[in-house]
């Protein structure tokens, strides 16, 4: 574990979430509607995956459209107004642009005139390596409102006929404003970011970029879209899942008992089930949507968040533990009371 303790660390504030917001496109694609395309079934895909159905956006329809939805719900619920906004964070892996960032297309829609801001690539873990950096911001004081936002438009990168990855991705965002803590909430606990580097070549996009720039031949290869080794990448995701979620509740000093949710990145039902087990938490006490929209990369814990907020299953006082795995192979882990 590549884990640099903050002894010393002076936080003049603690960060809380003071407001969420998500968006998903309307069109729902089913495993039926899968099985009309590629060699696939239903049976097979539930039982692997837990997936039923996810969501692609439009055709029109990018990253910064969808960040931006989810974004103006975020802000309308924490109360205060785009021009509050001092910093956007994007996590996305799959940016409008190589440059400019998606950032500055969602700070141009909302008319966060005062904010700065950048994307930050951190696979399907972006969304809390973007509220960790965002948290530090608001710990220092230098910033008051940080809009952290997790969209994904993976349609875009998904091979439609490889049949080993196109049924598990979806497209979606989520995000949230993060705060100062006020006496009444005491919001983030604790937050631990792990990588791996090493493990880089596993879940990638192999072209399109400085290291393999396009070409006819790349086109030709197919190799702008996502290429996964499944079976591997599994077992990193459970075992530096349940590292991570751990380290998070040890620094927050926090038991399992302690949580009243825990959300974790909705990547396949079997991996959210395996992390769940061997933290020691209960059926109950682990959300899951995986069913409903897949996986949705950075945007997945973003959605997931907000889902539990807006059903009413987080109450003032809980502690929520927030887990999630992806490309790079990066980990990040947050415990917070809500
Ligand atoms: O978000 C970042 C992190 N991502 C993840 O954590 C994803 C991690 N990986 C997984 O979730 C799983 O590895 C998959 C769901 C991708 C695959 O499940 P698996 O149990 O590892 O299956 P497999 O790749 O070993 O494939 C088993 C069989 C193969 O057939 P043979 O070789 O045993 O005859 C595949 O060809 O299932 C076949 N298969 C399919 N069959 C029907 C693969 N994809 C499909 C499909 N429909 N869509």
């Amino acid at each position: 574990m590549n884990e640099i303790k903050p002894e010393g660390l002076k936080k003049l504030y603690s960060c809380r979430i003071a407001g969420t917001g998500s968006y998903l496109p309307e069109r729902v694609v089913t495993n039926t509607d899968w099985e009309k395309l590629i060699d696939t079934n239903d049976e097979w895909i539930v039982a692997r995956t837990g997936i039923k159905e996810r969501r692609f956006a439009a055709e029109d329809q990018c990253t910064s459209d969808m960040g931006t939805a989810a974004a103006k719900k975020a802000i309308q619920r924490a109360g205060i107004s785009p021009e509050e906004i001092d910093l956007i964070i994007v996590a996305t892996v799959t940016p409008d642009h190589i440059f400019p960032s998606t950032a500055a297309r969602i700070q141009h829609n909302l008319g966060a005139t005062r904010a700065a801001g950048f994307d930050l690539q951190a696979a399907c873990a972006g969304f809390l390596y973007s509220m960790e950096v965002g948290s530090q911001f608001i710990a220092t004081g230098y910033y008051k409102n940080i809009l952290a936002i997790g969209a994904e438009k993976l349609t875009s990168i998904t091979d439609m006929e490889d049949r080993n990855t196109c049924i598990l991705f979806g497209d979606g965002a989520g995000a949230a404003i993060l705060s100062r803590a006020d006496s009444k909430t005491k919001g983030f606990l604790s937050c631990v970011l792990q990588m791996d580097g090493s493990k880089a070549d596993l879940l990638q996009v192999p072209a399109g970029g400085s290291r393999t720039p396009a070409s006819q031949e790349t086109l030709d290869a197919r190799l702008h879209y996502m290429r996964m080794q499944g079976k591997e990448t599994f077992k990193c995701a459970v075992s530096s899942m349940v590292d991570c979620g751990r380290a998070a509740l040890e620094r927050a000093g926090c038991s399992v008992e302690d949580v009243k949710l825990a959300i974790f990145h909705q990547a396949n039902l079997r991996i959210i089930k395996a992390v769940g087990e061997r933290l020691g938490l209960k059926e109950e006490q682990v959300f899951v949507n995986v069913n409903k929209y897949g996986n949705t990369s950075a945007a997945s814990v973003a959605i997931a968040l907000d889902e539990a907020i807006e059903t009413g299953t987080v109450h003032s006082g809980d502690k929520l533990l927030l887990v999630a795995f992806g490309s790079g192979f990066t980990t990040g882990a947050i415990v917070l009371e809500w």
